[in-house]
């Protein structure tokens, strides 16, 4: 149906209605302050008018202040009306109501351009080695020819394997580049492995507080998660996984062995050897999500859960999202038995990983110093954690407490119980801060009076008044 039909209903003039709806795509973004608009022929056929009230139409928008005629050019769109610059990007959800809601408030602020972003576990581009990595992708585009263009299907780009493979000994496993599925990051390698093992209704063992994209795929998907407590500095608690273990059926298990979010818990070896021979004995899959496993403070990370896998029951998640590029989307997995159902389900989720970000990453990996750029982050990420949970002890109500990582950059900060995490980070964000709730990190009411804070900012006086702010506001919380 063409718009003229709706158009003539109404009794206003065919040109102000033509206009209204150019108007309105101003408005919504859709054409931008200085954008051609679309020619006088253009709407003529899209609105099925003639040429004079396409014309009237145009004339009724330059009145309005809303566009400009260029000599020869045709016309272009005027000032930014202000909700122009207030209206980008999708509207602003609440952090309140289901999980998914909770997830997009947090990105939602995450992502707003004028707000310390202290919620996100992402690390900064000043950080990253973005002009690199950016000249090795625009590099790859330039020379990849037909293949830039063509699905990379599963298990995706074998020059990327290979770096993977290579990568993965640093944690003690042996895995071939045959063994590796590449994904769109770690979140579809999670909704993968779950795919291939679990159906709904299924039990998932998970720490908490855990990380809240956890608990959303885990909804997603109709599972139900079973919390596991979680100590600080060694991870998941493996004498109550072991007693729950014994007394209820549990279909699947997702740990974050290394600098775990929240928490920055580092699992010893010694523990990730018995929780894989635990789970084994009882042919229960574990799903290792190891998205900070390269950002060790001390020299060496320390094995993966994988590396003591004989019998392919773990699957192994990661990705380039902490370490090289969020944006480029590109992780991978280790499926262990279940290579062909992740390999399938991949087909129906996303098809496949895109080809340029992975050629890029595989390139910076071969010879991009990978090595060399990681231990300058970490060093970075080291001293930022430092310095923060300094900050946060001075400027906290008394009695606050703040984990102490072994590496990435992610602290969890306990306040005394009086002060609401949601009321925190409603008054924060009014005050251009965003922090991530600790009501985010369990689907019980639990870690109400905690916030996740990250370190993935370069230091500065702006995030040191950031801390000064949250910690007066929290101590207004304090009876
Ligand atoms: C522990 C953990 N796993 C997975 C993810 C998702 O990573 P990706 O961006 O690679 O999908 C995140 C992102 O914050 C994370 O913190």
């Amino acid at each position: 149906m063409n718009l003229l039909s709706s158009f003539r209903v109404t009794q206003e003039p065919l040109f102000k209605q033509v206009a209204n709806t150019v108007e309105k795509m101003i408005h919504d973004g859709v054409l931008r302050p200085g954008e051609r608009t679309p020619s006088l022929r253009a709407v003529c056929d899209q609105h099925g008018v003639s040429m004079s009230t396409a014309v009237q139409a145009f004339v009724e928008l330059e009145s309005r202040g809303l566009v400009e005629p260029r000599h020869k050019s045709g016309f272009f769109v005027k000032a930014p009306p202000k909700v122009i610059m207030d209206l980008p990007g999708p509207p602003r959800v609440p952090m309140s109501g289901s999980l998914g809601n909770r997830h997009a408030s947090l990105f939602d602020a995450v992502v707003a351009g004028n707000v310390i972003a202290l919620g996100g576990a992402v690390p900064s581009p000043e950080i990253l080695p973005t002009a690199k990595l950016n000249r090795m992708l625009s590099e790859k585009a330039r020379n990849a020819g037909a293949r830039g263009v063509m699905y990379d299907l599963p298990p995706g780009s074998e020059m990327l394997r290979r770096q993977i493979s290579k990568r993965m000994t640093k944690g003690g496993a042996v895995v071939a580049p045959a063994d590796i599925i590449t994904t769109c990051g770690a979140t579809e390698a999670l909704m993968l492995c779950l795919r291939a093992v679990t159906k709904p209704g299924d039990v998932v063992a998970v720490e908490t507080p855990t990380y809240f994209g956890i608990l959303h795929v885990l909804e997603a998907l109709a599972l139900r998660a079973l919390e596991i407590p979680t100590d600080a500095r060694t991870g998941l608690r493996l004498d109550v996984l072991e007693s729950v273990l014994k007394n209820q059926p549990v279909n699947a298990c997702i740990v974050l062995p290394a600098f775990s979010n929240p928490l920055g818990a580092s699992m010893p070896d010694d523990a990730k050897q018995r929780l894989v021979g635990m789970l084994k004995a009882r042919e229960i899959p574990l799903i290792e999500d190891d998205v900070f496993g390269e950002l060790p403070f001390g020299p060496k990370r320390g094995r993966t859960c994988k590396s003591f896998d004989d019998s392919g029951l773990v699957l192994f998640c990661s990705s380039f999202s902490k370490t090289l590029a969020p944006g480029y989307r590109v992780g991978w997995v280790v499926p262990g038995r279940y290579y062909h159902a992740v390999r399938i389900a991949k087909l129906t989720h996303t098809m496949a990983t895109a080809t340029l970000p992975e050629l890029a990453i595989a390139s910076f990996l071969a010879d991009g110093g990978y090595d060399h750029w990681l231990r300058s982050a970490r060093a970075i990420y080291k001293m930022n954690v430092m310095r923060m949970r300094r900050a946060i002890l001075e400027e906290f109500p008394a009695g606050t407490t703040v984990t102490t990582p072994q590496g990435g950059f992610l602290v969890w900060v306990t306040m005394p119980v009086t002060v609401n995490a949601l009321e925190l980070y409603d008054r924060a964000l009014a005050k251009g801060i965003s922090i991530a709730p600790g009501q985010l990190f369990s689907l019980e009411p639990r870690y109400a009076n905690c916030i996740r804070i990250s370190c993935g900012e370069p230091w500065s006086p702006r995030i040191e008044g950031a801390v000064r702010t949250l910690g007066s506001l929290a101590k207004r919380q304090v009876k």
